[in-house]
């Protein structure tokens, strides 16, 4: 399996490094990330890591001005793409076709060759432009996930909050990541 994964300029880098790290435990599947100068800068003003520390964890790396990279042209055949976290920017310009770095460019490909894309979008609130937009690109097809706090399986830590988010997206390819907790239904107490 070979995945697509864009970290965008949103609030949340550290989901999409927390992603990467899982991701490295899959033996069949083959990562290609791409991070926005956007996403760079949150990097630094949000958490400790540098971004050689993300890049290590990703098979393929593409510089995001590079158009001429692998992902770039659908011949390139891939599974589809996760952009986690996604900015507003980041899904005008997919609702738009506004393919103007390799980040947009990969989304873009990904729609035309019908591939999977979840989009974790993420600003708050949410204006009716954003929320325009988020609704053009699923009526498009791709898949929204918003990282929304979920307290019905127990979730009491931020970091087990970020492994439900992962677990949702990955559900949308197939993978089951162990970490996950479903809700389960409640016996009726008697
Ligand atoms: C610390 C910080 C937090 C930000 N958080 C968000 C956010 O949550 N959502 C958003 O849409 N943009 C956010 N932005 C603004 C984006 O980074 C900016 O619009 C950028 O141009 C997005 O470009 P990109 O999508 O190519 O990364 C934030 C910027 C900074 C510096």
């Amino acid at each position: 399996m070979r995945i697509i994964i864009g970290i965008s300029g949103a609030s949340g880098v550290i989901m999409g490094y927390e992603l990467l790290k899982v991701l490295k435990n899959f033996d069949n599947v083959e990562t290609h990330l791409v991070i926005t100068e956007g996403a760079a800068e949150n990097f630094r003003c949000e958490t400790n890591l540098t971004l050689a520390e993300v890049k290590a964890l990703s098979d393929v790396v593409h510089d995001n001005r590079n158009m001429a990279a692998a992902i770039s042209s659908g011949s390139f055949v891939t599974d589809g793409m996760i952009i986690l976290p996604c900015s507003m920017k980041t899904v005008a310009g997919i609702a738009a076709g506004f393919a103007e770095n390799l980040l947009l460019r990969a989304a873009d490909v990904c729609l035309k060759e019908n591939r999977r894309v979840v989009i974790v979008p993420r600003e708050m609130p949410l204006s009716r432009i954003h929320l325009r937009n988020i609704k053009e690109i699923a009526d498009y097809g791709c898949v929204v996930i918003p990282p929304m706090l979920t307290f019905y399986n127990g979730a009491d830590t931020v970091e087990k909050q970020i492994q439900h988010i992962i677990g949702k997206i990955l559900r949308q390819f197939g993978l089951e990541y162990k970490a996950f907790v479903p809700w389960q239904i409640q016996e009726e107490k008697i």
